[in-house]
C-alpha cells in the first residue's frame, strides 16, 4: 500500500493508499461514516461502511473525535460528486492521537475568539486556501524576478535609522545604543543596486502605526526592488507586468482556493498590464467633483482610494504626489519640483493601496538639500548620502505589500487573516 497525499490522490485512481491526516469532521448514519479527512496538502471524503469493516472498528471509528490524528486506509474512487474529484472506500483508520474537544466548532465564531485560537484556526479550509494563495503570490514573486535578471539582497532588520519616518519607528536597545526595526528595505536595496544592477528583498518591516483598520498590520511583509539605471515610467511597466504575473500564477494554480473562498474570478482575470495612470492633480479634482472635502496638498485617507480606485476595472497609478507629503529619498520632477516622481498603485475593489514607488534622488546635493530640511541625522544617513559621491545613477524602486495584495487576490474583509499570526495594534498572541 502505498502512502501519498490528498493532492497526489488522482494518480491512484481504484488503488489502495495510506493517508496520513487529522478527522476534520465525522457523520454517521447507523451504517455508514463519511470522515472528512484533511492532511494539510487537500480535504477529502472517506467513507465507511459498517457491513464492509465488521463492527468493532465502526464503533472505534465512532468514538474519534474531530481533529484527532489518524492514520487512514482506502481504497481511492472516482466521484464527480466529490470536491476534490475523488472520494475515499475507507477500509481502516489508525489513531494516532485522539483531540480534546475541539474549541472551533462548525458553528460561527465572533473574530476575538476566532483569533484568540488562530494556532488552531489556521486549520479550516478557508485559512489553508489563503495560505496556499499566499505561497503561490511568493513562489511567483520570486520566479518573476530571478527570470528577469535580478538578484535577492537581503535586507537588516536592526537599523540605524528611519526609512519611512520617525513616528512609526519601533525602538530597541543595541547594546549601549538605539537601534529600530526596519520599515523598509529600500535605502540598502538602494545600495545594492548598486552594486549588482537589479536587485530586491522580501523580509518583515514594521511600523509603530496606531492605526486600528481593517489594512494596518504592526509586523507586514514587503517585496522591494530596485533597479539602477531605470527611470519613473520604466519602473512602472516593471510594476504592472509583475502584478499581472503573480495574479495570472494564482488563476492558474489556485482555482480550488478561490472557489473555497468564494472569489469573483472574473475581477482577477481583468487584471492585465497595462494599468491606467492619474496623476494626483487630477485625482484631487475627481474627489471634488464626488464632494470630498480635500485640498491639493492633502494626503489620501483609506475612503479617497476607494473612491478613486472605483473609476477603475484594474489597479490604478496615482502619480506625480506632492513632494510635502512625500519621502525625502524621492525624486522631485525636474519641470515640477514641487511634486515628485513617485507613484502609488491603488487596488481594485476598495483595497487600497497596494504598491508604494518612486524614482529616487541620484544627484548628491539635492539629496543633501532634503536631508537637511527633514533634519534628518547625517551620521546615521552618512552611508546612504555616499552612494551619490561614487558613479550615482538614475535609479528607482517600489515595495509591494504581500499582506494587502493577499487580501485583495483573495477577496478578504480584513488583513488579519492574510498572515498566519498577525501583529495588530491590540494583539501580539498567539
Ligand atoms: O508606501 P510604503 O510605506 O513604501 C515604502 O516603504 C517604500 N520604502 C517602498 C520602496 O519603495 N521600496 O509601503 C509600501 C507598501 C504599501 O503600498 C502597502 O502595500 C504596504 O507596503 N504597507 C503595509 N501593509 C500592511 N500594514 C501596514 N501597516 C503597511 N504599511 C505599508
Ligand atoms: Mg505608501
Amino acid at each position: 500500500m502505498v502512502h501519498t497525499s490528498i493532492a497526489e490522490i488522482a494518480k491512484y485512481n481504484g488503488k489502495e493508499v495510506t493517508l496520513k491526516g487529522w478527522l476534520y469532521n465525522l457523520r454517521s448514519s447507523g451504517k455508514i461514516h463519511f470522515l472528512q479527512v484533511r492532511d494539510g496538502s487537500g480535504f477529502i471524503q472517506g467513507v465507511m461502511v459498517k457491513n464492509e469493516v465488521g463492527e468493532d472498528l465502526f464503533n472505534k471509528v465512532k468514538e474519534m473525535s474531530q481533529e484527532s490524528s489518524v492514520i487512514v486506509e482506502g481504497v481511492v474512487k472516482e466521484d464527480d460528486r466529490a470536491p476534490s474529484g475523488y472520494e475515499l472506500t475507507v477500509n481502516n483508520v489508525n489513531l494516532v492521537d485522539k483531540a480534546d474537544e475541539y474549541p472551533i466548532s462548525k458553528k460561527e465564531h465572533g473574530t476575538d475568539f476566532l483569533m484568540d485560537h488562530r494556532h488552531l484556526w489556521l486549520r479550516s479550509p478557508r485559512q489553508v486556501a489563503i495560505m496556499k494563495i499566499r505561497d503561490t503570490l511568493v513562489k511567483a514573486t520570486r520566479d518573476f524576478f530571478h527570470k528577469d535578471g535580478f538578484t535577492l539582497v537581503d535586507a537588516p532588520i536592526l537599523t540605524p535609522s528611519s526609512c519611512e519616518g520617525t513616528t512609526t519607528l519601533f525602538e530597541t536597545d543595541y547594546f549601549d545604543t538605539k537601534a529600530y526595526l526596519s520599515q523598509s528595505g529600500q535605502l540598502y536595496m538602494e545600495a545594492a543596486a548598486l552594486a549588482l544592477g537589479k536587485v530586491y528583498c522580501f523580509g518583515p518591516t514594521f511600523r509603530a502605526e496606531k492605526s486600528k483598520t481593517r489594512r494596518h498590520l504592526i509586523e507586514f511583509w514587503m517585496i522591494e526592488p530596485e533597479m539602477a539605471y531605470v527611470e519613473f515610467e520604466e519602473n512602472l511597466e516593471i510594476q504592472e507586468n509583475y502584478l499581472t504575473y503573480i495574479v495570472s500564477e494564482v488563476l492558474k494554480h489556485n482555482k480550488k482556493e478561490l472557489e473555497t473562498l468564494g472569489r469573483d474570478i472574473s475581477r482577477l482575470e481583468a487584471i492585465k498590464a497595462p494599468f491606467p495612470r492619474i496623476t494626483y492633480d487630477k485625482a484631487i479634482e475627481l474627489l471634488q467633483e464626488k464632494g470630498e472635502e480635500i485640498k491639493w496638498g492633502e494626503d489620501f485617507g483609506a475612503p479617497h482610494e476607494t473612491i478613486i480606485a472605483e473609476h477603475f476595472e484594474k489597479p490604478v497609478f496615482v502619480t506625480h504626489y506632492p513632494t510635502e507629503i512625500k519621502s525625502f529619498y524621492m525624486k522631485p520632477d525636474p519641470k515640477r519640483p514641487e511634486v515628485v516622481l513617485a507613484a502609488d498603485l491603488l487596488a481594485p475593489e476598495g483595497y487600497g493601496e497596494i504598491i508604494g514607488g518612486s524614482e529616487r534622488i541620484s544627484s548628491l546635493d539635492l539629496l543633501m538639500e532634503r536631508v537637511e530640511s527633514e533634519n534628518l541625522p547625517l551620521d546615521a544617513y552618512q552611508w546612504y548620502i555616499d552612494l551619490r559621491k561614487y558613479g550615482s545613477v538614475p535609479h528607482s524602486g517600489f515595495g509591494l505589500g504581500l499582506e494587502r495584495t493577499v487580501a485583495w487576490v483573495c477577496g478578504l474583509e480584513h488583513i488579519r487573516e492574510t498572515i498566519p499570526f498577525p501583529r495588530m495594534l491590540n494583539r501580539m498572541y498567539p
